[in-house]
């Protein structure tokens, strides 16, 4: 599995966390930055995490800001992007079953580390069901709409 990561300086040590756990996973990881505390901003990371995922055919991108939000708007400006703010477990889930999001996105600031490794489990370990295929497909129109 491959899975491309990035943060803002809100984000980082979080990112750090969750790289780790990640390698431990033996999961492939990219990390697309920021690699410091220093402030910076966060679409170039939604950005590049996003274009990462559609152009380089990753499995997952994960993306962390302070709250998640602002990373996640940036990340789903990107075509294709499907970018998921989740708080918990049971959104993490349902992320994947019913949105087929393909970036996962939550706070550092606001994520407890556990609970952020147990966010991230879940996500990955959690399958799309078909049936919700209708809607993507109509975003995805949306999406063409907008060109
Ligand atoms: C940075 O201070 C903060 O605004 C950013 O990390 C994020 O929370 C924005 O949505």
């Amino acid at each position: 599995m491959k899975v491309a990561i990035g943060s803002d300086h809100a984000g980082y040590e979080m990112k750090e966390l969750v790289k780790k756990h990640l390698k431990e996973k033996n999961v492939d990881v990219i990390d697309l930055g920021t690699n410091s505390n220093e402030s910076v901003d966060y679409p170039e990371f939604g950005k590049k995490v996003g274009e990462t995922v559609v152009k380089d055919k990753y499995d997952f991108g994960i993306v962390i800001c302070g709250t998640g939000i602002g990373i996640s708007i940036a990340a789903n400006k990107v075509k294709g992007v499907r970018a998921a703010l989740v708080h918990d477990t049971e959104t993490a889930k349902l992320a994947r079953e019913h949105n087929n999001a393909n970036v996962l996105a939550f706070g550092g600031r606001n994520t407890k580390p556990e609970m952020a490794l147990d966010i991230v489990d879940t996500f990955m370990d959690s399958k799309f069901e078909e049936r919700h295929q209708k809607r993507l497909d109509l975003i995805d129109e949306m999406e063409n709409e907008n060109e």
